[in-house]
C-alpha cells in the first residue's frame, strides 16, 4: 500500500518525512552538542534531501539548535517550514522546568525569532503538561497570548503539543490549530482514537518519539519483520507510522547523517496489508 507523500501544515504544504532537531542539542538535549560540524551537515542534508519541515525550540540545548539551523539553513530556502514550540525553559542541572506564564510564552516567542533569525515564526507548538506527560489544566489564557502575537504578524500559525482531546477542543473554541505534536510510536498508542478524529478534520497529528524517543523502540517481533523485509527496525517503525493516517507527520530526531539517510529512506516503503496488521498488533499486545 502507498501513502500520501505530503500534506497540509496550516496555510502550507509539506513532505510527511521531517526532521526533528532535539538530538542535535548535545547529550541530554543540554548543549554543547558532541559534534557541531556533523549537527550542520545533518541539517543541510536533510533539506537538500527534500525536508522541508524542521521541528525545533529555543529549550533544545538551551538555545542551541536554533542557533544551528540558523547557521546551517540561513538564508532559508523559499518552502522550509520551521516550527518551533514554547512553554518551558531549562534548569540547571539539564532540567526542564514548565513555564505556564503568558509573559513568559511572549518572552520565548521573540527569544525563538531572534535565535532562528527570522520576522515570524512559520508555526509555534504550545508546549503544556508535565515534561513527561500531559495535564487537565485549562490553555485558554495561553492560547491567547500566543493569538495576540498571531494578530501582531510574529506567528503564522499555532499548535499544540503534549495535550489531550479536551485541550484540543478548547483551544479550537478559541482559534485555528494547526497541529498537534503528541507522544506517539508503534508501542506507545494512546493517541489512536485522537489521530483519527484530527484526520477527520484534516489536522496534522506530528508524533514525538516516534523511534521511541529516549528508549528506543524494542520489539522482537518488529525486529524479525524488518529482517524478512530486509530494511531495519527503525524504517520499519516510520514506515508504519506513514501509513498508520495520512494525516501523520514525521519528525524523526538523530545527530547523525547515517541514521538521516536511513530515516529518510523508509517513506519509499510500502507496506503490504499483511505487514500493517502483523505491525499494528505490536502496539496492541503493548497497550
Ligand atoms: N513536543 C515535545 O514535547 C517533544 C518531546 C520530544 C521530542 N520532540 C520532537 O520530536 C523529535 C523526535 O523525537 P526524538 O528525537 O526525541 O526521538 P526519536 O525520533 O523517537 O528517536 C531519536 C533517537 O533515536 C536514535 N535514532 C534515530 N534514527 C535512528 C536510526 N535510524 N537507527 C537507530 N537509532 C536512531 C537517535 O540517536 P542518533 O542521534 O544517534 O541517531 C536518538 O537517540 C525531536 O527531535 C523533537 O523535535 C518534541
Amino acid at each position: 500500500m502507498t501513502h500520501p507523500a505530503t500534506h497540509a501544515l496550516g496555510s502550507y504544504t509539506v513532505n510527511r518525512m521531517g526532521y526533528g532537531a532535539m538530538q542535535l542539542a548535545g547529550p541530554g538535549v543540554f548543549g554543547p552538542p558532541r559534534d557541531p560540524a556533523e549537527c550542520l551537515a545533518v541539517l543541510r542534508e536533510a533539506v537538500a534531501s527534500g525536508v522541508n519541515h524542521i521541528d525545533t525550540s529555543d529549550f533544545y540545548g538551551p538555545e542551541v539548535t536554533n542557533k544551528l539551523i540558523r547557521e546551517a539553513l540561513a538564508p532559508y530556502p523559499e518552502g522550509l517550514i520551521l516550527v518551533t514550540k514554547v512553554g518551558a525553559r531549562r534548569g540547571s542541572g539539564a532540567s526542564w522546568i514548565m513555564t505556564p506564564e503568558p509573559a513568559a510564552l511572549v518572552e520565548q516567542v521573540h527569544g525563538n525569532l531572534r535565535n532562528l533569525g527570522v520576522e515570524a515564526l512559520d508555526v509555534v507548538n504550545l508546549r503544556i503538561g508535565h515534561p513527561f506527560g500531559p495535564d487537565d489544566t485549562s490553555l485558554g489564557e495561553r492560547f491567547g497570548a500566543l493569538m495576540d502575537l498571531q494578530r501582531a504578524g510574529k506567528i503564522r500559525h499555532i499548535g499544540l503539543s503534549n495535550v489531550t482531546a479536551a485541550q484540543i477542543a478548547e483551544a479550537r473554541a478559541i482559534g485555528e490549530v494547526a497541529c498537534v505534536q503528541n507522544a506517539y510510536n508503534l508501542v506507545q498508542r494512546g493517541d489512536d482514537g485522537l489521530i483519527d478524529a484530527l484526520a477527520a478534520d484534516g489536522i496534522p497529528y506530528v508524533p514525538f518519539f516516534p523511534l521511541g524517543g529516549f528508549s528506543p523502540l524494542q520489539s522482537a517481533a518488529l525486529d524479525a519483520l524488518a529482517a524478512q523485509r530486509g530494511v531495519s527496525p527503525m524504517q520499519l517503525a516510520l514506515a508504519w507510522l506513514l501509513h498508520r493516517a495520512p494525516n501523520v507527520l514525521l519528525i524523526p530526531g538523530t545527530s547523525s547523517r547515517a541514521h538521516l539517510r536511513e530515516n529518510l529512506a523508509a517513506a519509499a516503503i510500502a507496506l503490504t496489508p499483511e505487514e500493517l496488521a502483523a505491525l499494528g498488533a505490536i502496539g496492541a499486545a503493548s497497550a
